[in-house]
């Protein structure tokens, strides 16, 4: 492990699982009011946005499998990663459960989107597993704030199950969230250039994962937009907060821009003088 120590990330995970097993797991089929799934009112478009993230959610075995690759070397990070792929494949479940349980959609309808979700697969979008922890906090944090926003959507329609679902699965992400940060907090103190470089490459070349795997996705565009996450609303929700938890000033993020577009010039300098 090139970033961090073993002991590190031993630690980050340890403390991670341990307030996990204590005070975060719920239960999917005893910890939501189910009760209330037959009466639930059928809104078109929050069903629409529950089987998007469900879908999302079910890239689990590619997150994983591509990320295992990538972190087989490192126990603390392995370790973590698949305990977090339990998570997120708990999330893919209990919002295809409402959307069946609710009569939103058939047991058959979630088999024939999740058939057609395996024909696409996700691929790491970047090839370190420092720029992939940078992509990470910035990831989760990004899913935090749209579950967050499902979440005063649901409660608004008066659904409180739908409530329910996202105060649990929005939780979770906080906590890989977290995870992420306390990692790259650890990576600025072994390499306090080299990661604020990671971050800036990360941030200019950042798209949420998988959203455009899912079938039909220019239909679900409509409804999503008015998840209201676009790149404004990142830059001052997402990436300004993160910077200012890890306290990383916005000139040092200039001056990796900086490092980062000269050293591209000195890449293409020799092409250049061929020409
Ligand atoms: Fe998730
Ligand atoms: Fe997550």
């Amino acid at each position: 492990m090139s970033y961090l120590s073993e002991e590190q990330l031993y630690r980050n995970y340890l403390e991670f699982f341990e307030t996990a097993e204590r005070k975060r797991r719920w239960n999917v089929f005893d910890d939501l009011p189910w009760e209330l799934a037959e009466r639930t009112r059928h809104n078109a478009d929050l069903a629409l946005c529950a089987e998007t993230f469900c879908g999302v959610e079910s890239y689990m075995p590619d997150y994983v499998g591509e990320g295992l690759n990538l972190f087989r070397d490192s126990f603390g990070q392995a370790w973590w990663h698949v305990n977090w792929g339990y998570e997120e494949a708990k999330h893919a479940l209990v919002l295809r459960e409402y959307l069946v349980r609710t009569g939103q959609r058939t047991s058959r309808q979630m088999f024939e989107f999740e058939a057609d979700l395996t024909k696409r697969r996700w691929k790491l979008p970047f090839p370190t597993i420092r720029q992939m922890i940078c992509y990470g906090a910035l990831q989760e944090k990004t899913t935090w704030m749209i579950y967050r926003r499902q979440l005063a959507a649901a409660r608004e329609a008066g659904d409180e199950l739908l409530a329910s679902i996202y105060r649990f699965i929005s939780r979770d992400e906080a906590a890989h969230g977290g995870f992420y940060l306390d990692a790259i907090g650890a990576c600025l103190a072994e390499d306090r250039e080299g990661t604020v470089a990671d971050l800036h490459h990360v941030f200019s070349n950042f798209n949420m994962p998988a959203y455009d795997l899912v079938p039909d996705y220019e239909s679900r565009i409509e409804v999503m937009r008015a998840v209201g996450i676009d790149r404004t609303v990142f830059l001052r929700e997402v990436f300004l907060p993160v910077l200012s938890r890890l306290k990383v000033s916005r000139r040092e993020l200039a001056k990796a821009a900086a490092r980062e577009a000269e050293a591209g010039l000195r890449t293409r300098l020799p092409m250049d003088r061929k020409q």
